[in-house]
């Protein structure tokens, strides 16, 4: 979604800006812009479309002068992407870029705003107007902040340049994340560290309600009531190199590599002392002492998610459910009398998540947030975290976040279970070392991608139990990159109407890992290829039949996902790229989605 980058320092402002909106394109935008001071003014820059258009505009930012300003890369909610509608904003007297939607927009036109010509769609566009309007009565700037903070309703994450006080930057923060990059001799606002990286690994964390006034020696953060707070930077783990993709043609091939990667600094991170798996004892205490998990997330997340539930009562013998966020805010089902909720995010910033993380820690029910983003929101605002330490995932459609969050759900399940079961920590470097095999055989996943879905309108992925959770997933990743119709479905329900969509050609992929329903899979393949489908099966080695094409050594079955999913994974990635898919940045979607 939106990003926002902001600096004050001695340097030429235009090209930091322009690098920290390039760190943040991995959330998806459709236009982008910036607003630059000097002692001549403020001069601001848009463009529709990909950030090179705002670069040749600029000469990549070599044609602005000015050391202090603001950027932003614009993800449409209100109006259409245009120039017009492209941020910054501006009145008279401020200029600013915005994150977040701002609920009562309407009412606070018709209160403060009547005759004033707006030239833009956007809710944003009333928040310089009203910063004018205050100011006009007399408040001074962080006076009309507060106010502002008082009559806005809604998500803001704000950065604010006021013509009449040049050597400050400002920033708001409610529900929209932000953080402000601490450095000498400069100061930065970014809407995640990515923007801000180049320049600096100090940020200090800003929570809901709260301002920020900046200048290039100082940090001064406030409480909605104008407040001084007192709080020390943290260092982030994250290097440029992360944010690279180096020798790969895209971020998500080299994140599928990554993997085994992912899973062994798991194991090193999640090891005690002796070298023991472990978790800490409060989140074990808690999950054996409730009746039922609530797993809460979104797409990708609320797969593994699913793939949670089964770990949970299978190793732990604990009930437990997995939940699309943005249904169960509305939709809250009963809860059992001692929940436990878990929330799933990679970004740890989904507005959909959060909403049910206020619903059910205002219930005063305990929370755990599985996230790869420390002092992310959800990791904030939650009792505890376990991280994923998955490095930066960058492109759009998720893969190493999702192996690694149903690793640490394994890890937990192994250690919530009361009776000893598997041996969490050998199992898991056996699903390393297999990850690693698959990632050997990508030829031929490029060459099954382009041989199944080249020409492919619709697929099917089709499997049963755990595997219809990976099918659920392997879906998503087709359809959100390569733009196929794709459907991850029950293979035991097709019959019951959706085998009517199977026709001659129609690509079905089977996975089986699973000994209990391999015959039924196999069955329910048969069925298909009878009207005509082409099928693909992806098992394991002790399941395999001499047809399988995608054949994976064996793990433990319960581990089985972590696996399955990535010659999945590949497929996406091949299909996408034969399709000639812009694949780390598909239409229409957005990293990190701050919105409800
Ligand atoms: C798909 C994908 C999304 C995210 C979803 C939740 O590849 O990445 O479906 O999984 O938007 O995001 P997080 O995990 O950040 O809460």
């Amino acid at each position: 979604m939106c990003g926002i980058v902001g600096y004050i320092g001695d340097k030429l402002v235009a090209p930091i800006l322009l690098e920290g909106l390039s760190k943040l394109e991995y959330r998806g935008y459709d236009s982008a812009g910036i607003a630059v001071c000097d002692e001549n003014g403020v001069t601001i820059e848009k463009a529709v479309g990909k950030l090179e258009n705002l670069y040749k505009k600029t000469d990549n930012g070599t044609t602005i002068s000015g050391t202090k300003g603001i950027g932003h890369t614009r993800w449409a909610t209100h109006g259409k992407p245009t120039e017009e509608n492209a941020h910054p904003h501006k009145s008279e007297r401020f200029v600013l870029v915005h994150n977040g939607i701002i609920e009562n927009e309407e009412f606070l036109r018709s209160k403060y705003l009547k005759g004033v010509n707006f030239v833009s769609e956007t809710d944003t566009e009333i928040i310089p107007w009203l910063l004018d309007k205050f100011t006009q009565s007399g408040e001074d700037t962080e006076m009309a902040i507060r106010h502002l903070m008082s009559e806005i309703v809604g998500s803001y994450a704000l950065a604010i340049i006021d013509r009449e006080n040049p050597d400050v930057l400002y920033a708001v923060k409610n529900k929209s994340p932000l953080l402000i990059g601490k450095g000498e001799g400069f100061n930065m606002i970014g809407s995640d560290s990515m923007a801000m990286i180049a320049n600096t690994n100090m940020f200090f964390e800003i929570h809901d309600k709260e301002y920020v006034v900046i200048t290039k020696e100082t940090v001064k953060i406030y409480t909605q009531y104008g407040k001084l707070i007192d709080r020390a930077p943290f260092k982030a783990e994250l290097d440029l190199s992360d944010t690279e993709k180096g020798t790969y043609a895209h971020f998500m091939i080299k994140e599928i590599e990554e993997q085994p990667a992912v899973i062994r600094r798991l194991i090193q991170k999640y090891a005690d002392e002796n070298g023991d798996i472990s978790v800490d004892k409060a989140i074990v205490n808690d999950i054996q002492s409730c009746d039922k998990i609530y797993i809460i997330a979104c797409g990708t997340s609320y797969h593994a998610g699913l793939v949670g539930k089964q770990l949970f009562e299978t190793m732990a013998k604990k009930p437990c459910d997995s939940y699309i966020a943005s249904e169960f805010v509305h939709n809250t089902p009963l809860l059992s009398e001692k929940p436990f909720f878990i929330f799933i995010s990679q970004s740890g910033e989904t507005a959909d998540s959060r909403a049910v993380m206020v619903k059910v820690k205002a219930m005063g029910h305990k929370i755990l947030t599985i996230t790869n983003v420390k002092g992310s929101t959800l990791s904030r605002e939650a009792n505890y975290t376990l991280l994923l330490h998955a490095g930066p995932e960058i492109a759009v459609a998720s893969t190493k976040a999702y192996t690694a969050q149903i690793a640490v759900l394994a890890i937990l399940a192994s250690t919530v279970a009361k009776e000893p079961g598997l041996d969490i920590k050998y199992e898991l470097s056996k699903v390393a070392n297999v990850i690693e095999t698959i990632c050997s055989e990508s030829e031929t996943y490029k060459y099954l991608a382009e041989k199944y879905l080249k020409n492919a309108r619709n697929a099917f992925y089709i499997g049963r139990c755990v595997d219809y959770y990976v099918c659920l997933e392997a879906a998503l990743k087709l359809k959100e990159i390569s733009y196929i119709q794709a459907e991850g479905f029950a293979a035991g329900e097709l019959k019951h109407g959706t085998i009517a969509l199977i026709e001659k050609g129609t690509p079905v992929i089977a996975i089986i890992t699973q000994e209990n329903i391999n015959l039924n899979t196999r069955s329910n393949i048969e069925e298909v290829k009878a009207r005509g489908a082409k099928t693909l099966v992806i098992s394991t080695s002790s399941l395999s039949s001499h047809n399988d094409k995608i054949v994976i050594r064996d793990v433990h079955p319960l581990l089985a996902p972590i696996v399955s999913v990535v010659p999945t994974q590949y497929i996406a990635y091949y299909a996408a790229l034969c399709k000639g898919r812009d694949i780390d940045k598909p239409r229409n979607l957005a990293k990190s989605v701050t919105v409800e």
